[in-house]
């Protein structure tokens, strides 16, 4: 038997002065199954799998019997949950269909892992054996059993270090698979990402006060022991390489700006760069938000988070890449050293920009870090994700990420991935730069009204130079209010899956 802990971000926690909200269950792979207060069995289709048809028998058809009077088909998303099922030493008995698993890619295993952990949270069972022997996913009945431990674990996660009650103890899961061996291996992967990916979260759920720009380079300097190269450049040095735009947006606050760089160098290609906004928390400033979407705006660094957590995953694994993120942090406050509508700011880029509208702050910060990452790093690729604009909720909701890019082919590799790993994107046009035209200076921060998330995006095209790009708008995606897929509440970790899909699967030969 295999077994396998999961590694925690405690670490990192530590250094925020948090407990541990990724909380591990653990998993072991098996060729056996083994005797357990829960049990999960599968049924792909109408045809009853080895492992269902022998438990059925032992129970004396008492299963077939509840799954016919509710009417089970094993149809994706269908779960019959039978208690204390006779001549089986369980308390349940969870029955999960499939429909054609054959068709099932990653994204839609983690979903049905998320929906047994969901399933089981108030259970108090501490082992439960899954029966994976003899099912398999589009890839394999390792993968399958991998795939199915991801999305138990990343279901699992709750941030919950401000609650008095902590969520129920951790569960041990056993997978009974045809090979332990490549199932252990094929989960070890995906460990490193939800590490990556519970890093993000832990980051984007913490509340505003614990979690400024000095606070983030903090925990970015935790990757450290994992062999990434961390760069912190404080105000005084933004200013003097004329960040200004970035140097401004911190400005309101205290603790002022920082570019934050991780770089993970796994081989001696020239370097993916991952950009991130980290907006630590936007007032919106001068412009000040007086709706009620400003009480999610801790979550507004969420783009750096998923940028720094990709960077964890691909450490972790000792993935055989060379990625580096570049984080514009600040957070974008009211005071009497806030810049203010009507600046004008120059960027390192050398191209000078109208305040129209403090609240537009993702862009300015953005738009010194992608000159950054170009100017230093001579990327092959750049990839920004960025919490940037209402506009694109209002466009296409919280379901989909929008993808800017002149390339297609980057679109199309970006785009395969999401749908693999169900964070789907969706193409919106670089177009309308005209309306960006300021009467004082080379560019306005924001245009009226029109095509929000585009004309935002138009913004940064103008800080990317001739490298290759793609920009994220992830506004919507990166906090959730109520426990949904394969998320509890708060923050959602949302592109480091993504990401981490697409580095591994387009720069690993
Ligand atoms: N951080 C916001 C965008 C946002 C809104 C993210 C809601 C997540 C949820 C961004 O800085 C912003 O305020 N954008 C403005 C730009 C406008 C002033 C041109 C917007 O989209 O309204
Ligand atoms: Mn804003
Ligand atoms: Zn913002």
């Amino acid at each position: 038997m295999f077994t396998k802990r999961t590694v925690s971000t405690l670490a990192a926690l530590v250094a925020l002065g948090a407990s541990s909200s990724a909380m591990a269950e653990t998993f072991s792979f098996g060729e056996k199954a083994q005797q357990a207060k829960a049990m999960v069995v599968f049924q792909a289709g109408e045809q009853a799998s080895a492992d269902l048809s022998r438990l059925d028998k032992l129970s004396n058809n008492q299963i077939s019997n509840a799954l016919n009077a509710a009417k089970f088909e094993g149809k994706s998303k269908q779960v019959v949950e039978i208690f204390a099922p006779a001549g089986i030493n369980t308390q349940r008995l969870l029955v999960v269909g499939l429909g054609d698993a054959s068709t099932l890619d990653a994204g839609q295993v983690n979903h049905v892992g998320a929906s047994i952990n969901a399933k089981l949270a108030k259970a108090e069972a501490a082992n439960v054996q899954i029966f994976t022997q003899g099912i398999s996913d589009n890839t394999s009945n390792a993968n399958f059993a991998a795939e199915l431990a991801h999305g138990i674990n990343l279901r699992a996660y709750k941030f919950d270090k401000y609650l008095s009650k902590k969520k129920p103890s951790e569960k041990n899961y056993n997978f009974s698979v045809a090979k332990p061996e490549l199932a252990t291996a094929a989960y070890e992967q995906l460990e490193a990402i939800e590490s990556g990916v519970f890093l993000a979260r832990d980051l984007t759920s913490e509340v505003p006060t614990e979690m400024n720009p000095a606070h983030f380079a903090a925990a970015a300097k935790e990757l450290k022991d994992l062999g990434v190269k961390i760069k912190i450049l404080k105000p005084k040095q933004i200013k003097k390489l004329g960040m200004g735009a970035l140097h401004a947006v911190g400005r309101g606050s205290s603790e002022g700006s920082r570019l934050i760089v991780a770089h993970w160098k796994g081989s001696d290609d020239a370097p993916i760069a991952l950009v991130g906004k980290g907006i630590t928390f936007d007032s919106g400033g001068y412009n000040v938000k007086t709706g009620s979407s400003i009480a999610n705006m801790k979550s507004d660094m969420a783009g750096a988070a998923a940028v720094l957590g990709t960077v964890k995953a691909m450490a972790l694994q000792k993935a055989p890449v060379n990625v580096v993120a570049v984080m514009g942090m600040a957070a974008n406050m009211v005071s009497e050293s806030s810049y203010a509508p009507g600046d004008v700011l120059m960027t390192a880029e050398g191209k000078s920009v109208e305040i129209l509208n403090t609240d537009a702050e993702g862009r300015l910060v953005l738009a010194d870090s992608l000159w950054y990452a170009r100017k230093h790093y001579s990327p092959k690729v750049m990839v920004d994700v960025a919490t940037l604009t209402g506009s694109k909720i209002r466009a296409i909701g919280n379901r989909y990420t929008a993808v800017f890019s002149e390339d297609d082919e980057l679109v199309s590799q970006l785009t395969n991935s999401g749908k693999i790993v169900d964070e789907k994107l969706w193409r919106l046009p670089l177009a309308y730069g005209d309306l960006l035209k300021s009467p004082i200076a080379d560019l306005k921060n924001a245009g009226y009204g029109g095509p929000g998330a585009t004309t935002a995006a138009m913004f940064l095209k103008e800080f990317t130079g001739d490298t290759k790009w793609a920009h994220l708008d992830i506004a919507g995606n990166a906090l959730i209010k109520t426990d949904k897929g394969l998320t509890q509440s708060g923050g959602t970790g949302h592109g480091v899956r993504l990401l981490s899909h697409w580095i591994l699967n387009t720069q690993v030969k």
